[in-house]
């Protein structure tokens, strides 16, 4: 039998510092810095090389173009996820299971003395250029009602100097390559944020000693992801840590099972099996989170906040461990219930007692709940990231989290296994026909109690199952963006030239192969951030 992650990346323990409070301690040896690393080869793999020597190529160039008198002194480079299952369930602390995929964030920088100035230019004409005073960047004020793609650069900044206090940023002029599509569920936003904080740590370090051409050692792992996952909610998104995680600690061959609970750990788990493979399809859906915020993402955050206090006092736990500063979770209510005994089904079941309105809940109503004023409620949980709505969802919101967990829990147990290990001729066929259950699952209580699909979203979905594919779902935060779905490998490339004649060529009319090509893919799980210093190439 073997196990269903094999090996630890990094460990970070979550100690209770008070009932109250979780605190996020980071223990971390020199095995689990940020790798710098010399070579292309190193960074990606055989069959996604040829076409990033080319990319690359072209941003040293267009680094030149920018900066002609200026040496590049290093690329950082931190990749995209595509989540496998556990859906908004890791801001509830729930274990999830993404994995790093190819696409990445690149920011090629020179580091110097020269001008005081952060320049932030953008090899996508779509980001105009921006400046900055290194010396205003301490106490830099991120206006997160504005949708300014700088922002998540400047939440970059904010990371490092929660990590390094008294560090002085040098002078750095930047280019960003970013080959993420942007609100398409692969998490481009904390690619890009954990790609600054690492740009920002590694120029700190390169100014600290200017012969060294290595910059080894600037960050490790465990403090790049922690900090970036609080850094980077100053855009206005209340997000969890899955995507961080996922970009910063990932195996090449492997997704990574990411707990948050009772520590911070994120475990590679290897395929038992070479016969399947992941295609991503995003929709061409952009599924802004900043934007629609108020009524979706940060809705669903306060909405299973809030079902988890009420059940604490309804349910008599006492007060529940908060996640973060904002409050407590439905993973603090389901420890409680198991101290006493209560399994999830049986915390289910008080799920569905204590929210018996199916309609969803007033603010008044939810006062009234939790015992305490409409104001104090507002305050605490809807100031910093306002939302709007008529009725809370508190059970369907529940339902789905406690749900989705259990999912998780199976789909790492059927991959623990070989599909050899089973009895019977169709072993391999009954062990996929499993594992895509629960992705079909996953995505169904995304529409039905989650509501976090959409149109698009369920065509792609329902056309990648008649299409060949074992399960679908979408992946990240939805309200657009893409799917996952599980295939045979050998049928993969017939898959996705169906979802191209299926979705594609009838849904957009006229869009070109190139568009095609970069909508849908068979995705392979990549190497977590690392700094590049070199000659850029294979
Ligand atoms: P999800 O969070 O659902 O996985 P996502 O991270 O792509 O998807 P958002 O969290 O909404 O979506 O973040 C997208 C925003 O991140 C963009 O609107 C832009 O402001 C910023 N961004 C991402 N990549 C880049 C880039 N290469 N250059 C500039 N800004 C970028
Ligand atoms: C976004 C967030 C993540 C996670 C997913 C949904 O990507 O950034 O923290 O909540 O949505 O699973
Ligand atoms: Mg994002």
């Amino acid at each position: 039998m073997s196990p269903s992650y094999v090996s630890t990346t990094t460990t970070s323990t979550i100690t209770t510092a008070s009932p109250q409070t979780l605190e996020i301690d980071a223990i971390d040896d020199a095995a689990s810095y940020v790798p710098v690393i010399s070579s292309l080869s190193s960074v990606y793999s055989a069959s996604a090389l040829p076409a990033q020597e080319g990319r690359w190529a072209s941003l040293v160039a267009c680094f030149k173009q920018f900066y002609p008198a200026e040496d590049l002194t290093f690329i950082a480079r931190s990749p995209g996820r595509v989540n496998l299952i556990g859906e908004h369930i890791d801001y509830s602390l729930f274990d999830v299971l993404p994995m790093a995929i190819t696409q990445d964030v690149l920011i090629a920088v020179h580091v110097g003395d020269t001008d005081g100035k952060l320049v932030l230019n953008n090899t996508d004409p779509h980001f105009p250029s921006r400046t900055f005073n290194v010396a205003d960047l301490k106490d830099i004020e991120i206006d997160a009602t504005v949708h300014e793609w700088s922002n998540y650069f400047l939440a970059g900044v904010k990371g490092a100097f929660s990590l390094l206090p008294s560090a002085e940023i040098p002078s750095m002029h930047c280019v960003i390559d970013g080959r993420i599509p942007t609100g398409a569920g692969l998490s481009s936003s904390s690619a890009f944020v954990c790609a600054s904080l690492l740009a920002i740590a590694t120029a700190v370090k390169a100014a600290a000693s200017p012969s060294s051409t290595t910059f080894a050692n600037a960050v490790t792992k465990s403090d790049l992801v922690q900090s970036a996952i609080v850094s980077e909610r100053h855009v206005g998104v209340n997000s969890g840590g899955m995507d961080q995680s996922a970009s910063v600690f990932g195996v090449p061959g492997h997704a990574l099972r990411v707990q948050f609970y009772p520590q911070l750990k994120a475990s590679p788990v290897a395929f038992q099996s070479d016969d399947f493979a992941f295609v991503i399809a995003n929709t061409l859906v952009v599924a802004d989170k900043h934007v629609t915020g108020p009524i979706h993402y940060n809705l669903r955050v306060v909405e299973t906040t809030v079902a988890a206090e009420i059940l604490a006092k309804q349910c008599g736990l006492g007060p529940l461990p908060i996640r973060d500063g904002f409050g407590g979770t439905l993973r603090g209510v389901v420890e409680a219930f198991k101290a006493r005994g209560v399994d999830m089904t049986g915390v289910m079941d008080k799920v569905k007692q204590v929210f018996s309105k199916q309609e969803g809940y007033t603010l008044a109503e939810t006062a009234e709940l939790l015992g305490q004023s409409e104001l104090e409620i507002t305050k605490k949980y809807m100031t910093r990231f306002p939302v709007r709505f008529e009725r809370f969802q508190f059970r369907a919101r529940a339902l789905h989290v406690l749900d989705e967990a259990r999912r998780v829990e199976k789909f790492c147990e059927l991959l623990a296994h070989a599909p050899a290990d089973r009895s019977g001729d169709d072993a391999e066929e009954k062990y996929l026909q499993d594992l895509a259950s629960i992705m079909t699952a996953s995505h169904k209580s995304c529409r039905a109690l989650f509501d976090c699909s959409c149109e698009e979203l369920d065509e792609l979905v329902g056309l990648a199952v008649a299409n060949g594919a074992y399960g679908s779902r979408l992946t990240g935060a939805g309200w657009g963006g893409a799917t996952v779905s599980l295939v045979r490998k050998d049928k993969a490339n017939d898959f996705v030239q169906c979802l191209k004649e299926e979705y594609y060529s009838k849904r957009y009319p006229g869009i070109s192969e190139d568009k095609m090509n970069d909508a849908i893919c068979i995705t392979e799980p990549g190497l977590g951030s690392a700094v590049v210093v070199g000659n850029y190439s294979a």
